[in-house]
């Protein structure tokens, strides 16, 4: 049970980086706080609600770059709530998605916080408007997969499910995917998928962003040349037409 003396803790999508793409309910929060946890990626538009007298902490995340653990930001964020403090823990597009919610849920829990989700625009989904297509398509794609091509020592995963990945009638969002998908995408056409698959990835969404579109064999051989240097959501299956580039 909640322990209503103290603090209050929200984890708040911050949505892919556009500024119109802050819920209202996101910039209601940040303007409450008094102290936000931001990770790289979220920071920018969402940080322009911030009050100026809030304690603004970088919890970092960018891949190869030092950041604290997710042991010491759980730690800082019911440290600053037990102190009375309204805690916004912001994230990268929606907080429910790769972004490890439920250990920061736990860690509140556990210390008798209340703790608040603020749903946000997740990437995958602003990825596909970018580049102006469905993610499913009536009779072609009944299915949605949202998958992490990276596992905790940065590889692929081995354990993941390469039927339903290489499932025709599934599209799927691949997070975190820009250094694995090659390998991935050599698992996926030797499991049956279709080499002329339509693909594409969309990186730096929110700001100068760019999409490269084509086969899934073209997408991950030019991601194997030459990777992006920003984030980069990878999208692919049939449902997908791209109508802007
Ligand atoms: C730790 S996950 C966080 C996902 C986030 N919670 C969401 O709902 O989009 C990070 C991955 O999300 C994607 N991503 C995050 N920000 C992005 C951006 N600005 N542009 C493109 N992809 C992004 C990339 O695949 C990146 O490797």
């Amino acid at each position: 049970m909640a322990d209503a003396s103290i603090g209050h803790i929200a984890l708040v999508g911050a949505g892919p980086g556009d500024a119109d793409l802050l819920t209202l309910r996101a910039v209601d929060r940040l303007r409450a706080a008094d102290v936000v946890l931001y990770d790289d990626l979220a920071s920018g538009a969402a940080l322009a609600h911030v009050r100026d007298d809030a304690e603004l902490i970088s919890v970092g995340k960018r891949a190869g770059q030092h950041a604290p653990k997710q042991a010491e930001v759980s730690r800082l964020m019911v440290a600053y709530a037990r102190l009375g403090k309204r805690v916004v823990r912001l994230k990268s597009g929606d907080p429910t998605i790769f972004s490890r919610a439920d250990e920061e849920i736990s860690a509140a829990r556990e210390a008798g916080i209340a703790v608040e989700l603020v749903p946000g625009v997740t990437t995958a989904t602003a990825a596909a408007a970018f580049i102006g297509t469905a993610l499913t398509k009536r009779l072609v794609a009944r299915r949605l997969q949202f998958i992490t091509a990276h596992e905790v020592t940065g590889g692929l995963p081995d354990d993941l499910d390469l039927a339903a990945l290489a499932d025709p009638a599934a599209t799927t969002c691949v997070f975190m995917g820009k250094a694995t998908f090659p390998a991935l995408a050599e698992k996926l056409l030797a499991q049956g998928l279709p080499a002329d698959t339509p693909a594409a990835w969309v990186e730096n969404l929110g700001a100068d962003t760019r999409a490269v579109t084509g086969t899934i064999v073209e997408i991950a051989t030019r991601l194997r040349e030459a990777p992006p240097a920003g984030a980069c959501m990878i999208i692919y299956g049939r449902a997908i037409s791209i109508s802007r580039v």
